[in-house]
């Protein structure tokens, strides 16, 4: 790849991601107005700064969705500072606000990089060659771009999106992997046996066991891999989700959001070791020559352009946002939320048809239990896993919260209103960095007692106060007498105040059929056989996860089988 190229494309990309350690430049800048944008916690914050004689001289807010008190605190500080400074250079998040903060410093540093002269939308594509084409640059692309570049092929990655990171920017999660050495330290006693059972069961037994074993295999690996100074990720924290027997799943420390971290450092170490990532450019086709993959077609502002490959990888994520797809396959879903990114559309599966590529389990769609009503945001899990409780309309526990996500969801639906609240105390909130994205959206209703909770929730004060009491003797015998709840989930008392709910029902959350692929990542032919040059890798794949999948195996699945597919492309271009 030209190195122009690439200066400008690292530049945009550089800018463009929530760039939570990224290195602000400083420069002389250009006189006039010039617009950035950023992602904030509930959308787009779009800024305007006007420079006057190489100054920055005004700069505001002119479009956002960051409604709180805090959040508004944060944006004046940010905005006062940058005046001050002329820079964000020596901006930091504001404790409390920090979604809100980094969207904002992003939509700066956008702004501040046009200033500078530097273009990031007037490029124009021709038809081209390449090593290996990636489509879609979410975590399953980047990483597999990050693999196969590193290993010295010339790599371009096609995003139909104007930014990377697909629904993995959203995974407040975590990474499941058994046998880690981070468990060791610890002191969590897992094993390879327990994650493969765990998610067979899960699965219903209809997972495809020897892409299992694969995933239970090369987990411990892929948290190394990531924890490499190439990547540099934290994953210093171990949690639990539902049907897990062990903490098993990895996260940055403190509990934050495994997406948020994730996307930007594998975003920068493709691109530092050389792959090209190209965003608004949309795969349209998939080229076909004696059965093979030899490239795509792919549509941009600009027009079309063909790219011939040596090797084609599909990271083109799932089709949760597709409803006539998610109606088609699960018919019982019409009417239903998704917590997916718009562009988890599905396109992948038209493009394939002319290869007679496998589709497998495409009727198995997992809905998560706990999205919030108020605000469409998915709570995680780890809620759950660090402490929390649901209860029903009645302040009722219902369910073994730690149960896997279709039994949860199922017994949500079945109750007063279809809703249930996730309620935990000051303790689990301290305890899971996610936890403050959601009271900066404005999500956690708080009760300085569980009587005034109780109020706000319209909830008989007596019987949530039964409902956490009887709670807290099982968390102290160890055993849950009512629902059967793993006792590896079940923290601490939830005693100290003030005590915080959130609204939540059940929306679709991920499509776990899709290509039919081996271990090594090969998509396969109707007739059993794998097709030359075409491998997958993520949510478009099927049969990891059989029925129903595990939470934080989404993560892994992605990283693993991104990095498998990239080195099963890197081993064909040797022969
Ligand atoms: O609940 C969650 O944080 C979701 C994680 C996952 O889908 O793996």
């Amino acid at each position: 790849m030209k190195s122009n190229k690439l200066l400008k494309l690292f530049i945009s990309l550089f800018f463009i991601l929530s760039c939570i350690s990224c290195n602000r430049l400083s420069k002389d800048l250009h006189d006039g107005t010039f617009v950035g944008t950023g992602r904030g916690h509930n959308g787009i914050i779009e800024v305007e700064i006007l420079v006057e004689n190489g100054k920055i001289t005004e700069a505001k807010i002119i479009n956002d969705h960051e409604a709180s008190e805090i959040s508004s605190k944060a944006k004046d500080h940010i905005l006062a500072a940058f005046l001050k400074d002329q820079s964000t250079s020596m901006l930091d998040v504001v404790s409390g606000a920090s979604i809100t903060s980094n969207g904002l410093l992003d939509a700066l540093d956008m702004a501040l990089a046009k200033a500078q002269g530097y273009e990031t939308t007037t490029v124009t594509y021709h038809d081209t060659s390449c090593d290996i084409v990636i489509i879609g640059a979410g975590n399953a692309g980047l990483t597999a771009a990050t693999e196969a570049a590193r290993n010295g092929a010339n790599v371009i990655v096609l995003e139909k999106m104007d930014t990377v990171g697909g629904n993995s920017r959203f995974s407040t999660g975590g990474l499941n992997a058994a046998y880690t050495k981070e468990q060791e330290r610890l002191g969590i006693k897992d094993s390879k046996t327990s994650f493969f059972n765990d998610t067979m069961k899960g699965g219903k037994y209809m997972n495809d066991p020897a892409l299992v074993h694969k995933l239970v295999d090369e987990s411990a690996g892929i948290v190394e891999w990531l924890q490499q100074p190439f990547i540099g990720a934290d994953l210093s924290d171990v949690g639990i989700f539902g049907g897990s027997s062990h903490k098993r799943a990895h996260r940055p420390k403190g509990g934050g959001a495994i997406g948020a971290h994730l996307v930007p450092l594998l975003s920068k170490a493709a691109v530092e070791n050389g792959a090209e990532i190209r965003l608004n450019n949309k795969v349209i086709d998939i080229i076909e020559e004696n059965g093979a993959a030899v490239g795509v077609t792919v549509s941009y502002s600009g027009g079309k352009y063909n790219i011939r490959s040596r090797a084609v990888i599909i990271a083109s994520g799932g089709f949760a946002a597709n409803p006539d797809m998610v109606v088609m396959y699960q018919a019982a879903l019409a009417g239903f939320g998704t917590t997916n990114h718009k562009g988890a559309t599905g396109d992948a599966f038209a493009m394939v048809k002319k290869f007679d590529a496998e589709l497998t389990q495409m009727e198995y769609i997992q809905i998560h239990p706990t999205v919030s009503t108020s605000t469409g945001i998915m709570v995680t899990e780890a809620v759950i896993g660090n402490g929390a409780i649901l209860v029903n309309k009645s302040g009722k526990r219902f369910v073994n919260e730690n149960e896997t996500r279709d039994i949860v969801s199922a017994a949500i639906l079945k109750g007063p209103g279809k809703i249930a609240f996730i309620v935990f105390d000051q303790k689990v909130r301290e305890s899971l960095k996610a936890i403050e994205g959601y009271a900066e959206a404005g999500m956690l209703i708080q009760g300085a007692t569980l009587t005034e909770l109780a109020g706000k929730l319209g909830i008989n004060e007596t019987v949530l106060e039964e409902s956490l009491n009887k709670y807290n003797k099982f968390q102290a015998e160890g055993k849950d007498e009512d629902f059967g709840r793993n006792p590896n989930s079940m923290n601490h008392q939830l005693s100290r105040a003030p005590f915080y709910a959130i609204e939540v029902a059940p929306a679709i959350h991920h499509t776990m059929g899709g290509l039919k692929i081996n271990p090594n990542a090969q998509v396969m032919r109707k007739n059993g056989n794998p097709i030359p040059g075409l491998y997958a890798a993520g949510e478009v794949t099927g049969g990891i996860h059989g029925a129903e999948r595990l939470g934080g195996n989404a993560v892994a699945d992605v990283c693993i089988f991104g990095k498998i597919a990239a080195d099963s492309a890197l081993k064909s271009l040797k022969k």
